[in-house]
């Protein structure tokens, strides 16, 4: 089996980056994106300097220039994408109405949590398939589960329920091509998004993604999962 490549979005800190970390331990080639340039490069530093092999990128997940910057240079470096983890994502004015929320943080959480990472299995999924190999991570939320939502949170609860869309459809459209694409909640975990009192750490956030993102070839796919664990939709 060839080296396999990975890329990360959203990956300058927190679940992202620990993801980077424990693909990189697990001898896999990762491509650490972010958008802020220096958040992003300081990021890799740290893992090189701990004797990973784990490059950079710059993306932005809003910016189709960007999505296609990435793809081009992935295509040309490595001639392959194995593992593609979508974490970014952004959490906006979460303790509002529905009734009043304004419909810009709506879009904004769909582009940054939906599109891109639309675009991105989009451009990636044709080049899985030529190798006839391809794991997809999806990095929803509880917050985006249909069967327990509630209220407040409009645009983040959407633009996770949304994504839980697109593994379910892409999923089906890819069977067949060894091609394995799945949902995850990382549970409340103690990142910049999620705060101090969160009661999980970003390693236990990270080890689902690890394990959907190294699945075998018989693994699971177009599923919504915690813990190792299928979860309702
Ligand atoms: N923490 C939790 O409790 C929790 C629970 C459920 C789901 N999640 C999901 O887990 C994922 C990671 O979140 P986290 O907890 O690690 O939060 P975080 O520390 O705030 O990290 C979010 C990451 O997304 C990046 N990002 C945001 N917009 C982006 C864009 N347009 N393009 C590229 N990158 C972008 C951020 O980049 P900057 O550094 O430039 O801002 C940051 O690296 C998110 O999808 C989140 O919804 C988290």
């Amino acid at each position: 089996m060839k080296q396999k490549i990975s890329v990360v979005t959203g990956a300058s800190q927190g679940i992202g980056f620990e993801i980077c970390r424990q693909l990189a331990q697990k001898g896999i080639t990762v491509v650490l994106t972010a958008r802020n340039l220096k958040k992003g490069e300081t990021a890799v530093q740290k893992l090189q300097k701990e004797g990973l092999h784990v490059s950079f990128y710059p993306l932005d997940v809003t910016k189709q220039d960007d999505i296609q910057s990435l793809v081009t240079h992935v295509k040309e470096k490595f001639g392959r994408v194995d593992i593609l983890v979508n974490n970014a994502g952004v959490h906006l004015n979460p303790t509002e109405s529905a009734l009043t929320v304004a419909l810009d943080i709506v879009k904004r959480s769909m582009e940054a949590d939906v599109y891109g990472h639309l675009l991105l299995c989009q451009k990636i999924i044709p080049l899985m398939r030529q190798h006839h190999y391809g794991r997809i991570v999806n990095m929803s939320s509880k917050a985006g589960q249909l069967a327990t939502m509630g209220a407040k949170k409009l645009g983040y609860k959407m633009s996770k329920a949304a994504l839980n869309v697109l593994t379910a459809v892409l999923a089906d459209e890819v069977k067949g091509n060894n091609i394995l694409i799945n949902s995850m909640t990382p549970g409340w975990v103690r990142t910049e998004m999620g705060g101090s009192e969160a009661p999980r750490s970003i390693e236990e956030g990270a080890d689902t993604a690890i394990w959907l993102a190294t699945l075998p070839d018989d693994g699971p796919t177009g599923g919504f999962f915690y813990e190792h664990q299928p979860i309702p939709w």
